[in-house]
């Protein structure tokens, strides 16, 4: 398949990446999975438009072609420590929100794998890892709302924004994602070199409904009402739940529930 971009570029800390892009995929991450043998660590791929873009639980991503960001970036994770990988999900939702903040937003990661602007969606985050031949591969794909307009964010089914939709002008999409790959592969290698502690303090201070009372659906789809206490150190959530006392959360997310939907974001 032909791409029409190939800028490579050096940055300060050593990392080079090349972004490929193209005009229609499946999944971006789908075919990194199919190509992660073979392309350099830190390959990037872009599509305008992907047919089959999922998430967690094997939701659809859907996005406006041309309009938004679906990429996915290749990490080279063998050296990594291997309970350091739950928190490379983690460590994007906070590149995501440090790039909003650039742009003059007031991001909130909910965990473990969106962000949101004023209580709605704007990007969201799969994570998958593959080994291969002793070789261990991140694949870190990010859905990113750019320039989508309110009309197509109204079929998603959750309440969602867009960079354009929340700053009132477009937004130059291949500025926008060397920013953000700066800022990834900055805290990916503070991740690579001295673990969690430094991200998840950052990721802390922009944690959604910490204090507040949720609702959290865990992997079986099961229901808990209860509240976030904190981010533990490990990157899972201690949650007081109703049911079950004081518990450590390391799989399943908040759900979008009545609870937040109703509160006053002015
Ligand atoms: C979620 O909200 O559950 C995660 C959504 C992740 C979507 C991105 S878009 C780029 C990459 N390719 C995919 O098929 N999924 C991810």
């Amino acid at each position: 398949m032909e791409n029409d971009l190939k800028p490579e570029i050096t940055k300060p800390g050593g990392v080079v990446y090349t972004i490929y892009k193209y005009a229609s995929l499946d999944s971006t991450n789908e075919f990194l999975r199919q190509h992660c043998t073979t392309l350099a660590d830190y390959s990037v791929i872009w599509a305008d438009e992907q047919t089959h873009g999922h998430g967690r639980f094997t939701r659809v991503w859907n996005s406006v072609p041309g309009q938004d960001l679906t990429f996915s970036i290749l990490l080279p994770l063998t050296s990594l420590e291997h309970k350091l990988r739950q928190n490379i999900t983690q460590i994007a939702a906070l590149s995501v929100a440090q790039l909003l903040e650039v742009y003059g937003l007031k991001p909130a990661v909910k965990w473990p794998n969106d962000v949101l602007v004023q209580g709605k969606k704007i990007s969201g985050i799969l994570c998958e890892v593959v080994e291969s031949n002793k070789n261990v591969y991140g694949i870190l794909g990010i859905g990113l709302n750019v320039n989508s307009m309110e009309e197509s964010l109204a079929v998603v089914g959750i309440p969602a924004t867009s960079l354009r939709c929340e700053l009132h002008q477009k937004v130059i999409r291949l500025e926008l994602l060397k920013k953000l790959l700066e800022i990834i592969i900055n805290c990916f290698n503070v991740l690579c070199q001295s673990g969690f502690t430094q991200n998840r303090l950052e990721l802390k201070k922009r944690l959604a409904f910490i204090n507040e009372q949720i609702v959290f659906t865990d992997i079986k789809r099961e229901s808990y009402s209860g509240r976030i206490i904190d981010l533990n150190e490990d990157g899972t959530l201690l949650f007081e739940c109703e049911k079950r006392g004081i518990i450590s959360l390391n799989s399943g997310e908040i759900a979008f529930n009545n609870l937040y939907l109703k509160r006053d974001y002015q």
